[in-house]
């Protein structure tokens, strides 16, 4: 989880400061997805129009592609107050009890990895999302008595980058449901550009492209990658980043021209080099390069599999003749002894 990083109180982290500076404020400040901002568009018109807050909305996909800042946008289109907090920080039924009996019409809870509710809050969440009320359970045993309170109509925004953990129940109670995708290299370069001039450095288009292509279609890598050739670019340089600035300190970064880093190419390397090309177990994998298996799934195999890099399959991950090529290696002729397994 480095990049997405597990939610820590309510504070935002130092290395997020930049972060939320640049973070869009309205949809229009946002580039690509289109589909998804065209359909928020819709439905916030239409709840304006009917005078009623929107409905719960939910966003899932890797991380780094707008989740959170989809939700804050949210909040700013339709003017509400937004509550931010996460699966894991809601420990008992109680603390969600607590949340819930204090918003207001209109307000925006957002809920970050929301596959990580347990299933005591869940069993609350469910009839405050649908029916809006609270049950509140007052007494032990045979004099326990429930107490039902009306809750004030409100909005549940989740988040997730693992939609198949999501309980199914849960899941249905979003009546906007959103993947998000990869962003095409166009896109990254519209928002490395106005980062660029919020960061307010001078950025050529050629370093914005370059920055974009190796940007793994995620925002937060693009805007990653332009913080680190910035500093590039003022301590060896005069500043601007330049397309040869650029180059230079991608190299140093060792970022190849995927975007593919270090913890990318061992993962492929490992597959091909120790285990014939797999197939292999995610776990395994994660032991062999000592990267915790749930952030190769989350941050790094989603990218390698758009690049057509890694196949997934029942008995594990494989690599690709791509993949090969890419790291150099020769592709065997004969399918090696994982391969044949697979036949
Ligand atoms: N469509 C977009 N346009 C502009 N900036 C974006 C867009 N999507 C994401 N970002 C930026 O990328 C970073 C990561 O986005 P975030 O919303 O935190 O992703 P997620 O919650 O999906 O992990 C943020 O700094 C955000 O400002
Ligand atoms: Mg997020």
């Amino acid at each position: 989880m480095s990049e997405d990083g597990r939610f820590v109180s309510g504070r935002p982290r130092k290395s997020d400061r930049d972060n939320i500076a640049l973070r869009p404020e309205r949809l229009a400040d946002m580039f690509g997805q289109d589909r998804v901002r065209e359909n928020l568009s819709i439905i916030i018109e239409a709840a304006a129009a009917r005078n009623e807050p929107i409905d719960h909305v939910l966003f899932y996909g890797p991380p780094g592609l707008g989740k959170t800042s989809l939700a804050y946008v949210i909040a700013n289109e339709v003017k509400a107050n937004i509550r931010v907090t996460a699966g894991p920080a809601i420990e008992r039924a109680g603390d969600l009890a607590a949340i819930l009996t204090h918003l207001k019409k209109g307000d925006i809870l957002f809920i970050d990895e929301v596959h990580r509710l347990g299933k005591a809050v869940e069993e609350i969440l469910y009839p405050a999302m649908e029916d809006f009320v609270l049950d509140i359970v007052i007494g032990k045993g045979p004099a326990a008595k429930t107490l039902r309170l009306n809750l004030p109509r409100f909005t549940v925004i989740g988040a997730t980058t693992r939609l198949a953990l999501l309980a199914s129940p849960l899941r249905d109670r979003f009546g906007a449901r959103f993947r998000l995708d990869f962003y095409d290299p166009a896109a990254i370069e519209r928002i490395v550009t106005r980062a660029a001039l919020m960061l307010n450095v001078e950025i050529r288009s050629e370093a914005a492209a370059e920055i974009a292509r190796r940007a793994r279609g995620t925002p937060r890598v693009g805007l990653r990658l332009l913080r680190r050739v910035r500093d590039f670019a003022e301590a060896r340089a005069d500043g601007v980043i330049t397309a040869p600035v650029t180059q230079q300190a991608l190299e140093l970064m060792e970022i190849d021209h995927l975007g593919l880093d270090d913890v990318d190419r061992r993962i492929l390397s490992t597959i091909i080099e120790k285990f014939g090309g797999g197939p292999v177990g995610l776990d395994t994998i994660g032991a062999a390069i000592s990267e915790d298996s749930a952030t190769i799934m989350d941050v790094y195999e989603p990218y390698l599999i758009q690049l057509g890099f890694i196949d997934r399959t029942p008995r594990g991950r494989a690599c690709t003749e791509h993949a090969y090529h890419h790291l150099g290696i020769d592709f065997p002729e004969e399918p090696t002894a994982g391969q044949q397994r697979l036949i």
